[in-house]
């Protein structure tokens, strides 16, 4: 393995310091709940090793609600669904295996494939074809030799999302050929107009990946989880967590359990502010005229751009944004992509920040402009 940080975790706001930024547009999870309000006495929790595979209550309410087929044996507890990731691609690649991921990407799908050296190959989501996955050229990029097909859905950083027609057409394709399918769905419960299945329960070839940071507010917490029904994948990616981390910790997969048992007290309140938030950013794309976006469908985070027809300094705008407008956004390079565009995550401020976020966006790019 061949490590390297990258952009998005060395120029994030918690690295950056959350007291240097006003108007946080960055990040792509909910509000940080305040462990305050949830109310919870812990203090006869047992500080022990916990089971290796996860908090069995915990596991039973990852499921609880979703495709029947599904059993509690087939989720696996993990440190956030960073992690998950992580133990899915090292126990699947090694240096030359071919992949492919989609770009541009949550960059830990891409970063840690490379940290292997596998043999990479990029399926295009661009402005042009509204971020859509292109079944075609899905096709076309997988040989024999594909092992791991990695896609993320509702989309990071664009929010965009595939239909489930596409989707149960994507795992035929993974069917007909040696790959599995890495799903990463980690902002599945906050796609707005339809929710697909976890993908995972479609087909014992899709491993479905997800977490409690985003739609919940609690990255803090450090708990995600894979799914999977392929019996030898689990004991696979249980080999690796145990010789990572043995087992999660007992603590955060307490709180984690608690408030999955109590999630429809908290989780309206979260979609009709995440809702709201959105026809915010909405309005202001309609009334704005120097960007330009793909409209997402899920998730709390979109990837406008500066209309191509503008000239600006990208490297003046992002510091004004932040210098003068005290607004701080995740500039394209965070995904391998042009400054021009960059991701602004509008569920993390309060509406009223992320009104100024917004006003500061248009304000730096007519001070920067050429
Ligand atoms: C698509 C996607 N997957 C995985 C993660 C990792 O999240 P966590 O490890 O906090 O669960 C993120 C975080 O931004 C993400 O956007």
């Amino acid at each position: 393995m061949k490590y390297v940080r990258m952009p998005i975790e060395i120029e994030s706001p918690e690295q950056m310091g959350y007291s240097t930024i006003k108007y946080n547009l960055s990040e792509s999870s909910y509000t940080d709940t305040i462990f305050k309000d949830l109310n919870l006495n812990m203090n006869e929790l047992v500080i022990c090793y916990g089971d290796h595979v996860g908090h069995p209550g915990l596991r039973q309410e990852i499921i609880k609600g979703e495709a029947s087929n599904l059993k509690i044996e087939d989720v696996l507890v993990t440190a956030g669904a960073a992690s998950a990731l992580f133990m899915i691609s090292t126990s699947l690649l090694e240096a030359g295996d071919e992949l492919v991921v989609a770009k541009p990407n949550y960059a830990t799908n891409i970063e840690t494939p490379k940290a292997i050296g596998a043999s990479i190959k990029y399926l295009p989501m661009t402005f042009e074809n509204g971020y859509q996955v292109d079944i075609e050229a899905l096709k076309n990029l997988i040989t024999p030799k594909t092992k791991l097909v990695s896609l993320t859905c509702p989309h990071n950083p664009t929010g965009t999302m595939i239909s489930e027609t596409d989707l149960k057409e994507i795992i035929k394709i993974i069917e007909a050929s040696n790959a599995y399918l890495l799903f990463d769905e980690t902002y599945r419960d906050m796609s707005f107009k339809f929710k697909l299945p976890i993908a995972a329960s479609l087909s014992e070839r899709v491993i479905s990946v997800s977490s409690l940071s985003k739609t919940y507010g609690l990255p803090g917490i450090r708990i995600g989880w894979l799914i999977t029904q392929n019996k030898k994948l689990q004991e696979l990616f249980l080999a690796a967590k145990e010789q990572i981390f043995i087992c999660g910790s007992v603590v955060d997969e307490e709180i984690a359990y608690r408030y999955m048992a109590r999630r429809n007290d908290y989780f309206p309140a979260i979609k009709k502010d995440m809702l709201e938030k959105f026809e915010i950013v909405k309005a202001w794309m309609g009334s704005q005229k120097v960007f330009d976006w793909i409209e997402p469908s899920g998730g709390v985070v979109c990837f406008p751009r500066i209309k191509p027809e503008i000239k600006v300094d990208t490297k003046k705008f992002y510091e004004i944004l932040l210098s003068e407008f005290h607004t701080y956004v995740g500039p394209g390079h965070w995904f391998e992509e042009s400054d021009r565009s960059f991701r602004l995550g509008f569920g993390w401020p309060s509406q009223s920040e992320l009104r100024e976020g917004l006003k500061g966006l248009e304000n730096a790019v007519k001070a920067s402009q050429i």
